[in-house]
């Protein structure tokens, strides 16, 4: 093969790689990442906000920096990667560590474990949170954007220890980083750039800071709420007030770690710009550190054109209801008045009429922002007759005229299973041995009565001394319940599960088929205490 055609065949691979078709893998995520706060907020900074607070202490004095405590949680699960065995790295296995001396301070660990469960579910790992958790925090305090990639699986025990600790020799230090796979410069740019927040807390290092309480909270540098290179500069200037550099020789590590290489590292950083981009390149070092079997995806970037679907049900046998929003992104357009939903039939056609107006979501002015991105929702809630409906292209007037038509695909609907939410409940009666009820309902279309049917509901196991549940997906086959009526297209199946109450906040999935034919519907929140009957 000759050099331009190699070249033509790694074009060719990036542009198919980087074509975003909904829905994706990583929606999720990217809601996340971006949806901040406004309207259908995830609200993921609130653990970070503003960077020099500790927003799940509430109001009052803390000695604690939880933007810190995101970025040493990275760290400390990432630097146990050991490169020749290809194990360990940021995989969540942190959760199962934070009894080791290695990880002293673990109550840092164990609190943004517990502000990311709200988060965790079956397709956002405790990893991948860890990994957008570093991104949010330096972000947050005003540092670089560290590109985030999705996929990372999470541990589900303990791994090897090897977190370097303030009493380390150098070579051991060096040693360490090496077996992670890193280089003396970025171990150095690494601890400077994770300094420059926070810093040490006296109950933890009493030896450190010379003072046990745990107010008492000596910090790296004189800006600790800041992302930048005062950590630095402070250190080159010899007058550093750093606990690990400036303490007792034993414990002064950070001061051993900046002389590696006679300061020349140190004096690249006391450059604001390249300390910037050298944060962000060894930070994205840190999180895509990932176990051998693990694949990332590309980066995540902002989705221009995002539908949601809220419900789609069988309202009655001939009748869908459906009802969600589409998300667009305005960072970079004007906000169009209205979003139109040019819809399909079940045989690909499209006619004059066929067309649905999603108006400006009204709560919160349908803004969402999030990091300097910016989204106007709009909303739908309509009925569509049975088989009228199957995919829609977006239309909207912004600068221009738009149609976004998801890759020439269109933007699928699933209408093989559809999730019946009005006659699926959680009822909220133990069983005698600490469940509570959930029966979920969907409507099966009629060809594919023939293909099992089934819910995968997550289970959350809870550990004593461990800050996140295991999640247990547990299969549940459904049967068919009731006809949906003489004339429907679809037949309705049912199925229950004893849900342990302390998992009731959970999420289920639907399923249709075999094979590589699998309709789906998933992440469906068990909402209403009480089931809806069917009457055809
Ligand atoms: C030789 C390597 C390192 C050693 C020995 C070390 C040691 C320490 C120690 C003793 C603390 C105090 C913890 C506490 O009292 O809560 C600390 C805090 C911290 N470390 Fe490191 N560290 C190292 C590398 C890193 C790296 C590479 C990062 C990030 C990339 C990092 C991020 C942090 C952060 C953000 C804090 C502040 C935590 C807080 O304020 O709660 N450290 N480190
Ligand atoms: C230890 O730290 C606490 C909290 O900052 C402070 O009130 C106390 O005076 C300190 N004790 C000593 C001996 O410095
Ligand atoms: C590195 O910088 C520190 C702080 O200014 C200084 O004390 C030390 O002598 C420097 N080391 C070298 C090898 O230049
Ligand atoms: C440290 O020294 C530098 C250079 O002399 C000075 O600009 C800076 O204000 C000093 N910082 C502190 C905290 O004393
Ligand atoms: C759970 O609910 C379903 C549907 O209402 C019902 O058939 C089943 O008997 C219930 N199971 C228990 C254990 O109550």
């Amino acid at each position: 093969m000759n050099k331009s055609r190699l070249l033509f065949h790694v074009l060719g691979a990036v542009s198919i790689a980087s074509a975003y078709t909904w829905p994706g893998q990583w929606d999720e995520l990217e809601d996340i990442m971006y949806l901040q706060s406004g309207y259908n907020r995830r609200g993921f900074h609130d653990g970070v906000t503003p960077c020099s607070a500790f927003p799940q202490g509430g109001p009052g004095p803390h000695a604690r920096h939880a933007a810190a405590e995101w970025v040493r949680t990275a760290f400390h699960d990432a630097i146990t990667h050991n490169k020749e065995t290809g194990t360990g790295g940021l995989d969540g296995s942190l959760l199962y560590e934070t009894d080791r001396p290695e990880n002293t301070g673990s109550i840092g660990f164990t609190d943004t474990f517990g502000f990311f469960h709200s988060f965790l579910n079956r397709r956002v790992s405790l990893a991948d949170l860890i990994a957008l958790g570093m991104f949010t925090a330096v972000k947050e305090c005003g540092g670089p954007t560290v590109q985030f990639r999705a996929g990372r699986i999470d541990a589900t025990e303990a791994g090897e220890s090897g977190v370097p600790e303030p009493t380390t020799d150098i070579d051991a230090t060096i040693a360490q980083f090496e077996k992670a796979g890193y280089t003396k410069e970025e171990m150095i740019a690494m601890v400077a750039c994770g300094h420059t927040l926070g810093g040490v807390h006296g109950n933890d290092f009493p030896d450190i800071v010379g003072n046990s309480s745990a107010e008492a909270f000596p910090q790296f540098d004189s800006t600790t709420a800041k992302f930048d290179n005062v950590v630095v500069t402070e250190f080159l200037s010899g007058n550093t007030t750093n606990p690990l550099a400036a303490g007792p020789d034993a414990t002064n590590s950070d001061q051993r770690v900046f002389v590696v290489d006679k300061n020349a590292t140190m004096q690249s950083l006391a450059d604001p710009d390249t300390f910037r981009s050298t944060c962000a390149t060894v930070f994205e070092r840190i999180i895509d550190t990932v176990p051998s079997a693990v694949t990332l995806s590309e980066p995540i970037t902002p989705i221009e054109v995002k539908p949601r679907i809220q419900q789609f049900y069988l309202q009655d046998q001939s009748t869908l209801q459906l009802e969600g929003n589409i998300r667009v992104r305005t960072t970079e357009r004007q906000a169009p008045d209205e979003a139109k939903m040019e819809y399909f039939d079940s045989n690909g056609n499209h006619c004059d009429t066929c067309t649905i107006t999603a108006p400006i979501a009204r709560f919160q002015g349908g803004m969402g922002i999030g990091f300097g991105e910016q989204f106007q929702f709009y909303e739908f809630n309509t009925n569509v007759a049975v088989g009228a409906i199957s995919k829609f292209n977006v239309h909207f007037t912004a600068n221009s005229d738009e149609t976004h038509t998801n890759n020439g695909l269109g933007f699928p609907l699933e209408t093989a299973i559809l999730n019946q939410s009005p006659n699926s409940c959680l009822e909220q009666k133990d069983d005698g041995n600490g469940n509570w009820n959930l029966t979920a309902v969907a409507a099966v279309r009629n060809d594919r009565t023939n293909l099992p049917t089934w819910f995968e509901v997550t289970v959350k196991r809870f550990t004593e001394g461990i800050a996140l549940p295991k999640l247990d997906i547990q299969k549940i086959e459904m049967a068919r319940w009731k006809d949906a009526g003489s004339d429907s297209e679809y037949t309705l199946y049912s199925g229950s599960f004893p849900l342990p109450i302390d998992s009731w906040s959970t999420a289920y999935d639907l399923y249709n088929g075999e094979g590589d034919d699998v309709a789906s519907v998933v992440n469906i929140n068990s909402g209403q205490g009480a089931c809806n009957d069917w009457t055809a």
